[in-house]
């Protein structure tokens, strides 16, 4: 058996035709909305990294994309200030809801998200 029946099987969605693409695209440490479908993604670039969590923040969903990215790889909202690691999308002190993440992969093809 696998998973439980409830969960959807992942769907890659292609963002860039290339990693060049991406890299010339996204500034580094400058969060930018993505919507991808009915989805709005908060995307962001560190070095040669990419982090996609979502857009809207758990507390009282400002638009996350409008924050700032710290030295800890956390996004902090631009409202009241939490910050939400963007690998796991957690809230640092835990003060709301772990932000959901999105994975990245970068393939000779393109760069794609799983949602
Ligand atoms: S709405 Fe984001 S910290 Fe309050």
């Amino acid at each position: 058996m696998c998973g439980p029946a409830s969960e959807q099987p992942m769907k890659w969605i292609k963002l860039f035709n290339s990693r060049q693409a991406a890299l010339d695209k996204i500034a580094d440490h400058q969060p930018r909305l993505v919507a991808v479908g009915e989805q709005q993604i908060c995307l962001v670039r560190q070095g040669d990294s990419f982090y996609a969590v979502s857009n809207r923040c758990t507390h009282n969903g400002e638009s996350l994309s409008k924050g700032k990215v710290n030295f800890a790889n956390e996004i902090v909202c631009p409202w009241h200030g939490y910050q939400f690691n963007l690998k796991t999308g957690r809230e640092y002190q835990q003060r709301s809801a772990d932000l959901e993440t999105f994975p990245i992969k970068i393939e000779p093809d393109g760069v794609y998200i799983a949602l």
